[in-house]
């Protein structure tokens, strides 16, 4: 995600800023000897153990494990998406973000969009006020004053120029409204309103702002399946007013959905998720259902969590903000094969999302119910019973996977082993794909799994490491650069250590040159260049690991471990050579080298 903004100003942002003052105007912090203090904002205790660190420019509470730059601190109190982060601490420190590519950022003129949005919000609260029928239709589905209210909901009254002429009062209004999806025709015709006799249901984005609506029609449509494909019911196309009257008196798609814009990317968003943010301090779980009225009936029964996605698959983009907000997720579908189908997908999107901590699980519906229909017969005891027995993603994965594969034969085994593989290699490193692997071959018994295929730091020759490798010795490397990135500077290429065969090498190498490259890298900014990639969660442990805090003392063991890797790969070599040399392999420059590597070692003391 961090994709389109350029490293180089992340990296420049985070020298600007002081993340002591980003999280003072948040929490009060006390000064404790270097750092700074506070009780944690990301759980409830009595003693301070959350910390934020000037020097490193980094946040970390020792109770719960929360930690990260200033970025990282705004993404989770703030609940902001990551480039949202990014334009407001850019916004303290006066700076413009870039965008890689030469675009400007997409919200030059968003401001106005956003303004018009909001307005065209209170123009359709303000219809249904005046509209027995829209009213009339709430009350039939059982929503009460407080509910409607709270997701701002509306009517759209049955005109082609509502909403354009009480909004549009000139061409620029008229040409944002455009902008922002709310007419239809254009071409050579004129523009009309996209909405028109619906009730409105206004899709907030994180800050409550509306970027979208969709719109249901007042009736029940003659056949339900005929309109349950969104994407195709929503793109139908719209007759228009100058066509024949039979045409016109199609009411067009049960629900229509703002198209893109650019406000509004359905893959990204979430309907219900800044009611569900109104409603809990900190989010205890979420529940993904499929409509409108499911997200909304729940609320008002009290299920204060639940979102839905609209009209589409969930998406990867979807896993990963549902997952910032909370770590157990609960997906809910049909229990029909469409239904199945659906969450099949939403769990290969939530796949490369599953970091240790995070749970997915699944719940089916009965045939012919919704979350609606069934929170008001069962009401919010039958609901959350039913939330109690869903099924982790274990579950679904490998019984769907097994489903029509005989386990009692090799055949049968060997297929489930095919199957599964490629879904597990998705799964970030950790404990849960470690445990997921061994569940695969516990039911397949298959033996030797890949399971450490693209892990993270399985260094690219430790396979053929001849003694056990040394990590400690990489790893307090990397852990002093994470503290201190500037240590990079201290030494000087050329190094022989990238040739040595063990784990974590390569990420000392890279950490080395980034900390060379970047020499004003707090371990803030650091962590964040590795915010997408696999080793975050180790890199993470290490910046917060005690380590004797003075720079000095850092500095010589990091020179120290330098010099004892180099050794290392002095004495790697020597063994290679030797190795070959009872081959008969070596040629006259090899011996040479051989020859004074020994001579060498025989001077240096251990
Ligand atoms: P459903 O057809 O299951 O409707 O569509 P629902 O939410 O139960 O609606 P009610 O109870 O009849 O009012 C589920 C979701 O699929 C999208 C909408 O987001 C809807 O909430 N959808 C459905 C469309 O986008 N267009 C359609 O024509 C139908
Ligand atoms: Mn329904």
């Amino acid at each position: 995600m961090s994709g389109r903004i350029p490293d180089t100003f992340i990296d420049e942002l985070l020298a600007r800023i002081d993340i002591v003052d980003v999280i003072q105007e948040r929490v009060q912090l006390k000064k404790a000897g270097r750092d700074w203090s506070a009780r944690c904002p990301f759980h409830d205790e009595r003693s301070p153990s959350f910390t934020v660190s000037p020097n490193k420019q980094f946040y970390h509470c020792f109770g719960c494990g929360a930690h990260g730059s200033a970025i990282g601190f705004l993404m989770n109190y703030d609940r902001l998406e990551f480039p949202d982060a990014v334009e407001e601490l850019a916004n303290r420190a006066g700076l413009k973000v870039p965008f890689e590519g030469g675009k400007a950022a997409p919200r030059e003129d968003s401001s106005e969009l956003y303004e018009l949005l909001d307005a065209a919000t209170g123009y359709y609260r303000r219809q249904l006020a005046a509209s027995t029928s829209a009213l009339d239709y709430f009350q039939r589905r059982g929503l009460d004053d407080a509910i409607v209210a709270r997701f701002r909901l509306g009517y759209a009254p049955d005109a082609w120029d509502g909403l354009k002429s009480a909004l549009g009062t000139n061409a620029q209004r008229i040409a944002l409204l455009d902008k922002a999806g709310m007419f239809s025709g254009g071409e050579r015709g004129s523009k009309y309103d996209r909405f028109r006799d619906r009730v409105m249901f206004p899709i907030l984005d994180r800050r409550g702002r509306t970027i979208a609506f969709g719109g249901r029609i007042l009736t029940q449509p003659a056949a339900k399946s005929a309109a349950t494909d969104a994407g195709q019911a929503s793109s139908a196309a719209d007759p228009g007013p100058t066509t024949t009257d039979a045409r016109k008196n199609d009411p067009g798609p049960k629900y229509l959905n703002s198209p893109e814009t650019p406000l509004f990317h359905k893959g990204r968003e979430l309907f219900g998720l800044w009611q569900v943010r109104e409603a809990h301090a900190k989010i205890p779980r979420l529940i993904v259902v499929e409509g409108y009225m499911d997200v909304i009936s729940l609320h008002q029964a009290g299920i204060t969590q639940a979102v839905a996605t609209l009209g589409t698959a969930t998406t990867r983009d979807h896993a990963e903000i549902l997952f910032r907000q909370c770590s157990d997720v609960y997906f809910c579908f049909d229990g029909d094969r469409a239904g199945r189908q659906a969450a099949w997908r939403a769990l290969e999107s939530v796949l490369p999302r599953m970091r240790d901590g995070r749970q997915a699980l699944f719940l089916f519906l009965p045939d012919g119910e919704d979350p609606d229909s069934l929170v008001r017969k069962e009401g919010l005891a039958g609901f959350e019973q039913r939330l109690k027995d869903a099924t982790p993603l274990s579950e679904f994965l490998f019984g769907d996977l097994a489903k029509d594969v005989n386990l009692a034969t090799l055949d049968g085994k060997a297929r489930l082993a095919e199957r599964a593989r490629p879904l597990l290699a998705h799964i970030p490193d950790g404990a849960f794909r470690d445990l997921m692997f061994e569940e695969l071959e516990r039911r397949s018994g298959a033996k030797t799994l890949p399971a450490k295929v693209a892990s993270a730091d399985a260094g690219k020759g430790d396979r053929a490491s001849v003694r056990p490798p040394q990590r400690s010795l990489v790893r307090a490397a990397i852990t002093l650069l994470v503290q201190q990135p500037g240590l990079a500077s201290t030494i000087e290429p050329p190094w022989q250590f990238a040739s040595l065969r063990q784990r974590g090498v390569a990420l000392l190498v890279e950490l080395i040159e980034l900390g060379r490259a970047r020499p004003e890298l707090t371990t803030g900014a650091l962590l964040e260049h590795f915010a997408d990639r696999a080793e975050i969660n180790a890199l993470q442990t290490l910046a917060v690991s005690e380590f004797p805090g003075d720079v000095d003392a850092a500095r010589s063991e990091f020179a120290d471990a330098m010099r004892q890797l180099e050794r290392q790969t002095r004495h790697q070599r020597i063994e290679d050579l030797q190795a070959r040399l009872g081959e008969g392999g070596l040629g006259e420059d090899e011996k040479d080298e051989l020859r004074g590597l020994l001579a060498s070692r025989s001077q240096t003391p251990r």
